[in-house]
């Protein structure tokens, strides 16, 4: 698993290209993507959601737009270049009173316990520097019994699909991304962080192993990403 420092140093490096490289790279994808991930929420009914790894915040963002202005969303990273694009997009945005973003890291959040109905963490799981222990964390800031967490996260494509998918994303995707970014070696890291990744039988296994219930797992576009959902 990555370390804390490099993983925040380097988020730092490429905040501010961040969302343009995301649209870049996925082809418009990831919109649709995090649009999944909101609609699910939306069944759950929470008055009190954490998207941890909120990184730019279109996740925070996407929720306000669909739930109700009651609904209050912290988004929290412990990078703060990232958090400070995502406030800057609000401040541009105007509105979006019910969002606020908050410094912390996911092996140790900064909340009390059962505080948050709903726990969303997109792209950023694969990040961390001890994925049991924020599966933990995570499990702990939620409220019970109703509380739930909603992972979307790179998995392993179906069969047929891989070697493309592979090829893209360790010898174009880097190329591509050097050129938007300037940072060549922070999308090899994608590449290699994605291949270590769990496929989604795996993930669901991490899931309950942490004590998390009811574990749920959907593929999407030939299953290079996943949608997790699973209750305390
Ligand atoms: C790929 S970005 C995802 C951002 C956003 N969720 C999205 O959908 O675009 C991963 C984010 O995870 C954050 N991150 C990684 N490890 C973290 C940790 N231990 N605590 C808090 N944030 C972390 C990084 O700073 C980065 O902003």
């Amino acid at each position: 698993m990555p370390d804390s420092t490099s993983v925040n140093t380097m988020f730092a490096r490429i905040a501010r290209h961040y969302d343009l490289a995301n649209r870049l790279l996925s082809g418009g994808a990831d919109g649709w993507w995090r649009r999944r991930l909101v609609a699910a929420v939306l069944d759950a009914h929470p008055r009190t959601i954490l998207d941890l790894a909120t990184g730019s915040g279109d996740v925070a963002f996407a929720l306000a737009r669909r739930l109700p202005p009651e609904v209050e969303i912290i988004g929290m990273d412990f990078c703060r270049p990232m958090l400070e694009e995502a406030e800057a997009k609000k401040r541009r945005a105007g509105g979006y009173a019910n969002v606020s973003f908050r410094p912390g890291d996911g092996l140790g959040l900064p909340l009390g316990d059962a505080s948050v109905d709903a726990v969303t963490i997109a792209f950023g799981l694969r990040n961390m520097a001890d994925r049991p222990r924020a599966l933990r964390e995570m499990r702990r800031v939620l409220r019970r019994p109703h509380g739930r967490i909603f992972v979307l996260e790179f998995s392993q494509p179906s069969r047929c699909f891989r070697p493309l998918y592979y090829l893209y994303l360790r010898r174009l995707l880097p190329r591509l991304a050097g050129i938007i970014t300037g940072d060549r070696a922070a999308y090899e890291y994608l590449g290699q962080t994605i291949g270590e990744f769990p496929d989604r039988a795996g993930l669901c296994a991490e899931l309950c192993a942490n004590g998390f219930s009811g574990v749920k797992a959907a593929g999407m576009t030939f299953g290079i990403v996943s949608l997790h959902t699973a209750a305390v």
